[in-house]
């Protein structure tokens, strides 16, 4: 493969160090090759200029739920009005989803990742869990498995209408379980009142780790609970949520290689208050930001809105805000390939209409993406 120097980089954020300035990469083969000062470049096959502007590691948005049909604008209007958010609307865009076609949900899903896309996401995880029989799971799986290698098999979402909580337990820890782990990567539950408490949780996170699947898990979302430390105890890659956190989940975390994934485009949609990233952050803990895209609880792709979120509620510096959606959702999704720009990492990386990545939260709601590469690849062209 050709080699491609992006030249003319006025700030460059690596996660390996500060940012450099007056930058330039050089990309082979799907990977980075060489990073250093602009003046340095080595001689490439072709070449970017990109004019001062900022170049940072791709996003890695590791908590979407991205297979799914219908519409919930009308609960989102309700709550801005004072309705509280509640796990049961799951099952609404269950049943539109069973209806919908392949073609529905893969345009759909396509739709949404090329939006993450746009705005700088290069490697989006995706969820099963509006399918919930066998083969609804089976196919959101599949079709997911179209878009991304990180899938997760998450069929306990909720209990589905007409069946007990026991015997949908047994269901995907059993015959859903070997049906739907060949198709994922990883095994998620939603622990909370209303959906799985932590025994059935438990239960269901062992039985895919028995058929290889890595532990996640929706944690302390909606009110304090056992989330957060069963997925300490199990060994989760990541506890998702962590918006009703307790001095004792923060302990367990800090001493744990769970990482706290935030979503606040999810306390943004619902009113619940942001969580408290800042004791995460001084306790040690390594906090990832992400998306939740669902047609629920938050409908958005942005992690540059996310990022602004995070500033401007949560606490964080921008530079924290910006690791977080880059190196924190890496670890995440145990990856040590994405999220830097170093040799040897995945050549996935923005280019933003900015001098500074700073301006990702200082000047929220613009589309300031001006190119994303990914593996190597030119996907969005400078303009
Ligand atoms: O992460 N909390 C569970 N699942 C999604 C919401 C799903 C929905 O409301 O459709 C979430 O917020
Ligand atoms: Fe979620």
């Amino acid at each position: 493969m050709n080699a491609l120097a992006v030249t003319g980089i006025g700030e460059l954020v690596t996660n390996t160090g500060p940012p450099l300035h007056h930058a330039a990469l050089v990309l082979t083969d799907g990977a980075i090759a060489w990073v250093g000062a602009d003046h340095a470049a080595p001689a490439a096959d072709e070449r970017l200029d990109v004019a001062g502007r900022a170049v940072i590691p791709g996003f890695v948005d590791s908590h979407a739920h991205l297979v799914f049909a219908g519409d919930r604008s009308a609960e989102f209007t309700a709550r801005m009005a004072g309705k509280p958010y509640t796990a049961g609307g799951i099952r609404s865009t269950v049943a539109a989803t069973r209806n919908a076609t392949d073609e529905e949900l893969r345009a759909n899903l396509a739709r949404l990742v090329d939006e993450a896309l746009a705005q700088g996401t290069t490697t989006i995880e995706c969820k099963s869990g509006y399918g919930l029989t066998v083969a609804d799971e089976a196919r959101s799986l599949r079709l997911a498995g179209e878009f991304t290698g990180e899938t997760t098999f998450l069929g306990a979402h909720v209990v589905p209408d007409g069946v007990t909580e026991e015997s949908y337990v047994d269901l995907v820890c059993g015959e859903m379980m070997a049906v739907c782990a060949p198709l994922a990567r990883w095994i998620d539950v939603f622990c909370e009142d209303g959906a799985f408490g932590a025994d059935a949780a438990r239960a269901i996170l062992l039985a895919g780790q028995e058929k290889g699947l890595q532990p996640r898990l929706h944690a302390n979302q909606l009110r304090p609970g056992p989330g957060v430390q069963l997925a300490v105890e199990v060994g989760a890659a990541s506890a998702d949520h962590c918006t009703h956190l307790t001095a004792a989940d923060i302990e367990a975390l800090s001493t744990s290689d769970t990482v706290a994934t935030l979503l606040p485009g999810v306390e943004f949609a619902t009113r619940q208050p942001f969580p408290e990233a800042r004791r995460l952050l001084d306790a040690g803990v390594t906090v990832a930001l992400a998306t939740d895209c669902n047609p629920g609880s938050c409908y958005t792709t942005s992690m540059p809105f996310c990022i602004a979120l995070a500033v401007r509620e949560m606490g964080l510096t921008p530079e924290e805000a910006l690791t977080a959606a880059t190196a924190g959702g890496a670890r995440a999704l145990r990856r040590d390939d994405i999220g830097v720009l170093k040799p040897g990492a995945r050549a996935d990386l923005a280019v933003l209409n900015a001098p500074s990545f700073v301006h990702l939260a200082y000047r929220p709601g613009v589309p300031l993406v001006a190119a994303v590469i990914r593996g190597g690849v030119v996907c969005k062209e400078l303009r």
